[in-house]
């Protein structure tokens, strides 16, 4: 999204009912992965099922001004026809991440080991979120880094040729530092490893494989775990049914809850297990969720969510050990909260200062604007649930969930939630207006 664009404030209103079964769009970080790594690849990789959402797009034109060619059929499938491990070009102008942080941190991995140098940039969001994470192991391996002050971007990259394996523990739970470290061991002679104190989503090990690449990973006696590989490798094409967004689904899915009579079903739900953190917790605060139809398809674990909003929630704690693996998905499940019975604890939330918005503050703000007692204590989020007053302008500080959660809350609260801008949406899930409508959602445009 242009940050110039103007904002679109938008409301949601209480919709009583969602009854429906949708299918939201493909898993953004299985998406970018796919183009990626297709890209790297000798021959051509045909994608279906890919996440069109800006984040993406913003992916496949970086890949292009790599060298990689990247079309779209009609019919949405992509090919990918990649150059291969150790001979991207060095593009020509400044590559625009856009929203992205898991694109620009990944394929700053990817061309810290080839002998060119790329610039990057993105919106006034990406433009204030860390790099130093990535710049820091990826210097180990030799390559250079220009930031602005404190990491941020623009950030110019100067690969090297001579690219020293490292080994490397991670000091934050992150699947985008683990993965960017892996890719740039894909060019480096000699073995990378990555130790994980937490696991992360592992999307990156999974899709390396399917690409041909050895990837060997262990768990450690602390419940954590070791990746390494072994470079230089060659990758070969390999065909990608995306599957879809448990972090999309995830809105339909509090929505669903929040509304007494709402009975939903969402199909073809990427169920790895690092991703489902959110499902377990939503079923542990009673949620009637019943996952069907389950199965295998490109390597991960996919099914159905059948949901019905019989069940009133009752808060919980919600452990700091599971936060990798439901990252993304609190500023929703605090929207969960605010309808549940009694307290909700959610620990350990320090990574959500530093995504697409500070998302604690961000949530924090939401809540206050629409009624709803809450607190922050240290790393911790603390949200007392009951009746939903509504009635606030949130700001969504061109952060996409942040929009989209508070656009749920208002589907059960008394009176309206409006978001200052609905834009960032696009970034992740273009079609959730239209879906959630289809769902029985009132959602209308808002003064601003
Ligand atoms: C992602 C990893 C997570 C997540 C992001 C996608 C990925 O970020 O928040 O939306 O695709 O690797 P961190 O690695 O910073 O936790």
């Amino acid at each position: 999204m242009s940050s110039s664009q103007t904002k679109r404030p938008l409301q949601s209103l209480n919709s009583r009912a969602l009854k429906g079964d949708i299918r939201v769009p493909g898993d953004k970080s299985i998406s970018h992965r796919s183009l990626m790594f297709g890209g790297l690849a000798i021959g051509e990789t045909k994608i279906t099922g890919l996440l069109e959402g800006e984040d993406v797009l913003a992916t496949a034109e970086a890949m292009r001004k790599l060298g990689a060619t990247v079309n779209r059929d009609n019919d949405g499938t992509w090919h990918v026809t990649g150059v291969g491990v150790g001979a991207l070009r060095e593009p020509d102008s400044v590559i625009d991440m856009g929203n992205a942080g898991t694109g620009i941190r990944l394929m700053a991995g990817i061309v810290a080991t080839h002998p060119i140098t790329t610039f990057f940039t993105g919106d006034v969001s990406l433009c204030k979120r860390p790099m130093g994470r990535v710049a820091d192991p990826l210097a180990e391996f030799g390559a250079q880094f220009i930031t602005r002050e404190r990491g941020r971007p623009p950030m110019a990259v100067i690969g090297t040729d001579e690219a020293k394996p490292v080994t490397y523990t991670l000091p934050m739970a992150s699947a985008q530092v683990k993965s960017a470290v892996l890719l740039a061991g894909l060019n480096t002679a000699g073995t990378t490893t990555v130790i994980e104190p937490k696991p992360s989503r592992d999307h990156t090990e999974r899709m390396l494989r399917h690409f041909g690449v050895d990837v060997d990973v262990s768990i450690n006696d602390d419940g954590g775990r070791t990746v390494s590989l072994t470079g230089p490798v060659e990758m070969k094409a390999a065909d990608i049914v995306v599957p879809t967004d448990p972090s999309s689904a995830a809105f339909p899915l509090v929505a669903a809850l929040i509304n007494p009579e709402s009975q939903v079903t969402i199909r073809d739900v990427c169920l790895n297990p690092l991703r489902t953190g959110l499902i377990t917790t939503l079923i542990e605060m009673g949620g009637d969720i019943t996952i069907t139809n389950e199965r295998e398809e490109a390597g991960e674990t996919i099914g159905d969510l059948v949901v019905s909003g019989k069940n009133r929630l009752t808060g919980i704690v919600v452990p700091a050990e599971r936060a990798p693996s439901m990252i993304d998905e609190y500023p929703v499940l605090a929207v969960a909260a605010a309808y549940a019975q009694g307290e909700t604890r959610m620990c350990g939330l320090e990574e959500l200062r530093v995504k697409e918005s500070d998302r604690l503050a961000a949530v924090a703000a939401g809540l206050a604007a629409n009624g709803i007692i809450h607190r922050i204590e240290g790393d911790d989020l603390i949200v007392t649930g009951g009746d939903v007053p509504g009635g606030g302008m949130v700001e969504t500080h061109l952060d996409h969930r942040i929009a989209m959660s508070f656009l749920v809350l208002g589907l059960g609260a008394n009176d309206p939630v409006a978001v200052d801008d609905a834009n960032p949406i696009a970034t992740s899930f273009p079609s959730f207006e239209a879906l959630m409508r289809e769902l029985g959602a009132n959602l209308a445009p808002a003064g601003s």
